[in-house]
């Protein structure tokens, strides 16, 4: 089969990586006198071996870099406050020429190195890999080769490695991917944003879209797990084109995804367009859905506080998609099962086949085609096809009360004049124990959190309003988030407190 495959993602070069600082070690004792101007020395020595490695056609760092001023003041460096030590190292666009010398390694308290546009050749030197106090790295747009040291993986507290438009390798080494430290969020776009995906090259991923490589059908199509050449895992959405909605499934995931950025959404990274076939690869999520979270068998304990930091996820996302993207995406059909998670957990939302966008200054648009999910869908959406971000609220309010009820909406328990919604209110606010997930009582019962009183009214009650008959009398989903927000610095508080009484 004959494909052209095109790339969308041609903008974003960033590899973001995202750790979490479990209990960041302080090491920022005041160091003695002596060490410090050893220290200071040693900056200096550095810099005038990175200097001597280039050939600075302009001749600025010839001008500025000079001994008979403090390093601290010369161009591109800043120090820190308490120390005379380079934490910024800082030329982009300036043309250096040359390479990168091994010595930079030495500047341990640099936190900051912007050599984006600077005409540097030769290899990253793995010596980078011991600059532990490195939050930024871009060597964005330079003529660099080779392959990207694993070294860089030890670099703990690091955010964003920006290494595209250059000539590495697009291997991405094991060390970034395995790092244990935190979630690493390697964002794989950097690697292929110049390279094209052939059928052939999803067929290797998936070993011919294998069953055993299945990981869920829908009705537009089925979803692989695959793993690229370069070792990334993604999963690969095959749209089944004998359905006329399947494409229009794929134009819409498309475009929002492709426009929409957010940590808590599932993240496209390329697709593969022709005549007979199309395919979406997308972020792989290794650790299932909350509908699994919340109803497999042998389902594992989940607390209260974890249930509000998943629907805050879902909520910050939606949030995004309402009120701070330039178009409001309405995603149409959030249930459990379109929230997926990664390595640490977090939630991201995925599935756009059925997402709208509203234009200009509409706040709701009337659809013909394919409704969202029965238990989740709003009423007016349902009856007469109005889709708004209100009937997105809608949705939210019924998983909320899922989530802290352990049960679907769909439940056969909730018949014709008893919904979930109804079954929740008869108990608010000083019965909620009944119909709090059986998994929760215990918690919620211990003294040593009032969360009987103080945290299941709040958050029953927010499920309800969010899922109020009326489309206007339902919440924003701005105010859901900073509700939220405050619940769990609350509950987070308390139970520190009961702690900390625990242990007096
Ligand atoms: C270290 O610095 C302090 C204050 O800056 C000074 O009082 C002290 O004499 C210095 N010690 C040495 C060994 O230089
Ligand atoms: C430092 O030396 C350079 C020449 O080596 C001179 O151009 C510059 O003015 C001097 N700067 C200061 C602050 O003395
Ligand atoms: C690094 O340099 C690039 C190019 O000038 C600039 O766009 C970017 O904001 C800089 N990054 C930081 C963190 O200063
Ligand atoms: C700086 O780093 C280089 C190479 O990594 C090393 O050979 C050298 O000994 C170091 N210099 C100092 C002063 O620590
Ligand atoms: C840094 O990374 C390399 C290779 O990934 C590893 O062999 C080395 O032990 C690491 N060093 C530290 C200090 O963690
Ligand atoms: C990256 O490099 C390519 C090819 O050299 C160039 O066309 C493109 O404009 C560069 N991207 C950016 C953002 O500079
Ligand atoms: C999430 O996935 C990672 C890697 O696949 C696994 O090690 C971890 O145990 C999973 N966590 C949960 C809560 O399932």
């Amino acid at each position: 089969m004959a494909m052209a495959c095109n790339w969308i993602t041609t903008v974003s070069l960033v590899l973001w990586l995202s750790f979490l600082v479990i209990g960041a070690a302080s090491s920022s004792s005041p160091a003695p006198n002596s060490s410090n101007v050893d220290g200071s020395n040693t900056d200096l020595a550095t810099l005038l071996a990175f200097r001597g490695q280039l050939s600075d056609p302009l001749g600025i760092l010839a001008r500025s870099w000079t001994t008979n001023v403090s390093f601290c003041r010369w161009v591109g460096i800043s120090c820190g406050r308490r120390r005379e030590r380079v934490t910024v190292l800082s030329l982009p666009d300036m043309p250096l020429q040359g390479e990168l010398s091994p010595h930079l390694g030495n500047l341990s308290f640099l936190n900051k190195l912007n050599l984006t546009n600077t005409g540097l050749t030769g290899t990253i030197p793995s010596d980078l890999g011991r600059l532990r106090r490195l939050t930024y790295l871009s060597l964005f747009g330079n003529g660099l080769s080779g392959s990207i040291p694993g070294t860089l993986g030890n670099l703990s507290r690091l955010e964003f490695l920006i290494l595209s438009n250059n000539s590495l390798s697009k291997q991405i080494p094991s060390e970034l991917l395995e790092n244990k430290k935190g979630d690493i969020q390697v964002d794989p776009d950097v690697f292929m944003s110049h390279r094209l995906i052939s059928y052939r090259e999803l067929a290797l991923a998936t070993d011919h879209f294998s069953e055993n490589n299945l990981l869920g059908t829908g009705s537009f199509g089925k979803v692989f797990k695959g793993q690229l050449s370069n070792g990334l895992a993604v999963a690969i959405k095959v749209l089944n084109l004998q359905l006329e909605q399947a494409s229009r499934s794929f134009d819409a995931e498309c475009r929002v995804l492709h426009m929409a950025r957010h940590r808590n959404l599932i993240r496209i990274l390329n697709t593969c367009s022709n005549l007979d076939f199309r395919a979406l690869v997308l972020q792989y999520m290794p650790n299932g859905s909350l509908e699994m979270l919340l109803h497999s068998e042998g389902r594992r304990q989940l607390g209260f506080l974890k249930r509000l930091d998943i629907m805050l996820d879902v909520a910050m996302a939606m949030e995004y998609l309402h009120h701070e993207h330039h178009d409001v995406v309405l995603h149409c059909d959030l249930k459990p099962s379109n929230v997926l998670f990664d390595t640490d957990m977090t939630g991201h939302i995925a599935d756009f086949g059925i997402a709208k966008l509203l234009l200009g200054n509409d706040n709701s648009l009337i659809t013909a085609s394919m409704p969202g999910t029965l238990g989740y869908m709003a009423p007016e959406y349902g009856s007469l096809g109005k889709a708004s971000r209100k009937s997105d609220m809608f949705s939210y309010g019924i998983m909320l009360l899922e989530v802290f009820t352990g049960k679907r909406p769909t439940d056969p328990m909730f018949v014709a004049d008893l919904s979930i919604r109804q079954w929740v209110h008869r108990s608010f606010p000083s019965e909620l124990i009944h119909v709090l997930d059986k998994q929760l009582v215990q918690d919620a019962s211990s003294s040593s959190c009032n969360m009987m009183n103080e945290f299941l009214p709040p958050i029953f009650e927010l499920g309800l309003i969010c899922s109020r008959d009326s489309p206007d009398q339902r919440m924003s989903m701005s105010d859901v988030v900073v509700r939220l927000t405050k619940m769990k610095e609350e509950y987070i508080k308390s139970t520190s407190v009961a702690r900390q009484t625990v242990f007096q």
